[in-house]
């Protein structure tokens, strides 16, 4: 199983770097659950407060530009592969060398699309397992992580909204819908923990489907 997880940190010079609130929770949750149900895992993740689970491999990385290399490199041995990290969508376009004055009363950042790992899955790195993606919306969760699931090649989205308070970014808490290809299905909230151990479940039924 490939899990990747927690937020990637995106430098601007030495000092400084652009990142988002993702804990890394649901992720570790994730990985835990799989390596307690017996299976070897590789937990790629970016810089977390948290503990590696005990019995699974452990990748750090920082930038989406690494995470999408160390998935590159490893995915072709996995069965399942869980995309649960939230990666920047965009880089500072140069990286100073040096850390940045305060000169003028503004600056202007250029920023440049990071590769869409997710989405380069099917495509690029000819992943036929069992693909798994998440979606954070705000707006019509339903239709756009369906939207993401044709897109992606995913076996299955979980979509969280992001708009309500208390659960997904940064809280130990989630309500997720788990998209299929052909019906959805709402799961009630939850600690990551507990949610961890249903999406394992509803994972291995779609890889055991999927493997028919
Ligand atoms: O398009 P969006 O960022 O909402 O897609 C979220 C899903 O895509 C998550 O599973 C996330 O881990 C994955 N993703 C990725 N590489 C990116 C952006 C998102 O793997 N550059």
């Amino acid at each position: 199983m490939l899990v990747t997880a927690g937020p990637t940190r995106e430098p601007l010079d030495p000092v400084r770097f652009l990142t988002n609130r993702s804990s890394g929770k649901m992720g570790y949750e994730l990985a835990h659950a799989f390596s307690g149900a017996g299976h070897t895992v590789l937990l790629v993740s970016g810089p977390t407060a948290i503990d590696v689970p005990d019995g699974v491999d452990f990748l750090p990385v920082e930038t989406a530009a690494e995470m999408h290399a160390a998935v590159e490199h490893h995915i072709g041995r996995m069965d399942v592969a869980v995309f649960a990290a939230a990666v920047a969508d965009y880089t500072p376009a140069m990286v100073a060398p040096e850390k940045i004055k305060k000169t003028g009363e503004r600056i202007t950042l250029e920023l440049v699309r990071t590769p869409d790992i997710l989405g380069s899955a099917r495509e690029s790195f000819g992943f036929a397992g069992t693909l798994v993606g998440f979606a954070a919306e705000t707006e019509n969760l339903e239709a756009n992580a369906r939207d993401k699931l044709r897109r992606k090649g995913c076996d299955l989205v979980i979509a969280n909204d992001v708009s309500k308070p208390g659960i997904g970014f940064d809280s130990d808490h989630n309500q997720v819908l788990l998209v299929f290809p052909e019906h959805t299905e709402a799961l009630p909230l939850a600690t990551k923990h507990d949610l961890a151990h249903q999406l394992v479940q509803a994972i291995f039924e779609t890889h055991a489907v999927k493997r028919c």
